[in-house]
């Protein structure tokens, strides 16, 4: 059998689901979730074409357990993650020459991965570069992999709602200005963006295609490109498991992939009304907004979906075209239980070890209501933390 990548009859035989349909799609999407991919033999184009360069084998092995993953301290006082990757861009989004938009720390037999993640005092760094040095624009941000619960719910809320929390010019002049991130498509019209840190993947679909461009160095009809994020001719040089014409991960995979994350519910919440009293009270609720409408019902991810600004101390280094360094997608706080139990660490990078050290690194747009949090007595504030450790 002449294909690339791996048939649908191969994991239904993996799955051994005998359910048709949506069921069925859904099993394959999670098969395909936690397989391990293989790198593509130089002699034919029967497998799955892993590499030359990618950071992991498995989605599920940066996102493992669809949660975010645990601080791993570095014994020297800094820590790192599991699924956690570094980007790269210059502060207009550009990626680097040569490098590309994110640092490769693996790669197949016979070939150099481009280096390795270095944490220092002064963050995050790049260390042992095999193909020279990045341009001097390059900007390194790390990126610690979020948890995949609930997106379904997010790709159900309708383009209005999202728009309708949208004030670019802050015409209410309450110092928060969120603002939607438009994707251009091939056909010239614009989406809107809501996944992703920088909120520019449009979909389920589309951010599966650059996770197996980016992680795991696999070719999709929305991201073509044989050997991933490779630029060099070194690695474009080096076997990989598709054509042009034929990716590597056929476009009916990708969809069970977006399926499978699209029926992982949310996380479930524990609120209290003097909690929600508090968090709207310091104006957290003006971007972390507890409720939007979606065709499945109330969606209580206690995000906007929108862009801010936070500050030069949420500064991300790397960053996506016509988004600042500083603008992040509203993070979702639904799962913050979850990510606590777990020990893992909050913000884009995982640097806070607790809620109120992100609180305490809210600036920009959100420093208002930090302000409002820190004037606040000392009983509540700390009911204010419970509250959101209970999300
Ligand atoms: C090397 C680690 C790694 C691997 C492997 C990986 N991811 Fe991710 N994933 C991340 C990181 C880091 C982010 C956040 C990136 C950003 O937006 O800057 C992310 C973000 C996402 C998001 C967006 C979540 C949200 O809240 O909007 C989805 C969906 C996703 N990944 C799916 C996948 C799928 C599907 C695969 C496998 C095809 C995969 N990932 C493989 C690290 C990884
Ligand atoms: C101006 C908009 C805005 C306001 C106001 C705001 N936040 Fe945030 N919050 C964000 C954004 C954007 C992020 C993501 C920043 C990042 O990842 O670096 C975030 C991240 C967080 C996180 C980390 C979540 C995670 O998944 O790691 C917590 C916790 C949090 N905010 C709590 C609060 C609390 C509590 C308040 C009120 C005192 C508040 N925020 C006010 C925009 C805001």
């Amino acid at each position: 059998m002449r294909k690339a990548g791996i048939t649908v009859a191969v994991l239904f035989a993996a799955t051994g689901a005998l359910a048709g349909g949506r069921d069925l799609s859904i099993a394959i999407g999670k098969a395909l979730f936690e397989r391990a991919w293989v790198p593509a033999p130089s002699s034919t184009l029967a497998n799955d074409g892993l590499g030359p360069l990618f950071n992991a084998r498995a989605c599920s092995a940066c996102h493992q357990g669809l949660d975010r993953a645990a601080r791993i301290p570095d014994g020297q006082g800094g820590f790192t993650h599991q699924g956690t990757v570094v980007k790269l861009s210059d502060a207009d989004g550009r990626h680097d020459p040569s490098y590309g938009g994110q640092l490769q720390t693996a790669s197949i037999p016979g070939f150099e991965p481009e280096g390795r993640i270095t944490m220092t005092d002064a963050g995050a760094g790049v260390g042992d570069l095999s193909f020279g040095p990045m341009a001097d624009e390059t900007r390194a941000g790390l990126r610690a992999a979020p948890a995949l619960r609930g997106l379904g719910l997010l790709a159900a809320v309708p383009e209005e709602a999202v728009l309708a929390n949208a004030d670019p010019d802050d015409r209410n002049g309450d110092g928060i200005s969120g603002r939607p991130n438009w994707i251009a498509s091939p056909d010239g019209s614009h989406r809107l963006g809501r996944f992703g840190l920088k909120a520019s993947g449009v979909s389920l679909a589309a951010q599966t295609e650059l996770a197996f461009a980016m992680d795991l160095g696999m070719s999709t009809l929305g991201q073509p490109a044989l050997a991933g994020d490779c630029l060099n001719e070194t690695c474009r040089a080096a076997p990989h498991g598709g054509t042009l014409t034929e990716p590597e991960i056929r476009h009916d995979l990708v969809a069970m992939l977006a399926d499978y994350l699209a029926n992982v519910p949310p996380p479930e919440s524990m609120t209290t009304l003097e909690g929600e009293k508090l968090f709207a009270a310091a104006g957290c609720a003006s971007c972390h907004v507890p409720s939007l409408p979606s065709s499945h019902g109330e969606v209580r991810a206690f995000s906007d979906l929108l862009l801010h600004d936070l500050g030069d101390s949420l500064d991300g280094g790397a960053t996506e075209p016509g988004v600042a360094p500083t603008e992040w997608r509203t993070a979702p706080l639904w799962g913050m239980s979850r990510a606590i139990a777990a020990k893992s660490g909050l913000l884009h990078d995982g640097r806070a070890a607790g809620v109120a050290e992100a609180i305490a690194l809210h600036g920009g747009e959100a420093s208002a209501a930090r302000a409002r949090y820190d004037a606040m007595k000392d009983t509540d504030r700390a009911a204010l933390v419970r509250y959101v450790e209970g999300l």
